[in-house]
């Protein structure tokens, strides 16, 4: 039982050190920050702060937002960022 609970902690601080990572340092150099800003509404593109607000509490967030914008024939215009980056981005806007 408690290597279980150990290995838990560990795991959690692996998450929250990669999500650290995941700053607004990232959004600029993987491009998102051309389109996005942070709280406005920038060139049609929503403002990180707003789609945050938008998806709280809904467990498929993360999910239903890589879908949206990866998907070329979706209304989200080509990115240049490597998948995982754009992930650790969402997941950087869902905890904002
Ligand atoms: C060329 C401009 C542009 C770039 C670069 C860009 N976006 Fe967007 N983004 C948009 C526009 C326009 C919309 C609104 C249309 C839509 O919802 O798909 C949008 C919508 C979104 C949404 C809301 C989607 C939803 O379902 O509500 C998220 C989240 C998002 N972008 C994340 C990103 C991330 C992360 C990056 C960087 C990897 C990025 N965007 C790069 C223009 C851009």
């Amino acid at each position: 039982m408690k290597a279980v609970l150990m290995s838990a902690i560990v795991a959690a601080a692996v998450l929250s050190a990669g999500m650290a990572q995941a700053s607004p340092d990232l959004a600029k150099s993987a491009g998102c920050a051309k389109c996005h800003d942070m709280d406005k509404k920038k060139k049609g593109a929503p403002g990180f702060k707003e789609t945050a607000a938008q998806y709280k509490g809904k467990a498929d967030a993360e999910a239903t937002i890589l879908k949206s914008i990866n998907n070329p024939k979706g209304d989200h215009p080509e990115m240049k960022a490597k998948p995982e980056e754009v992930q650790a981005v969402v997941k950087w806007i869902l905890s904002l």
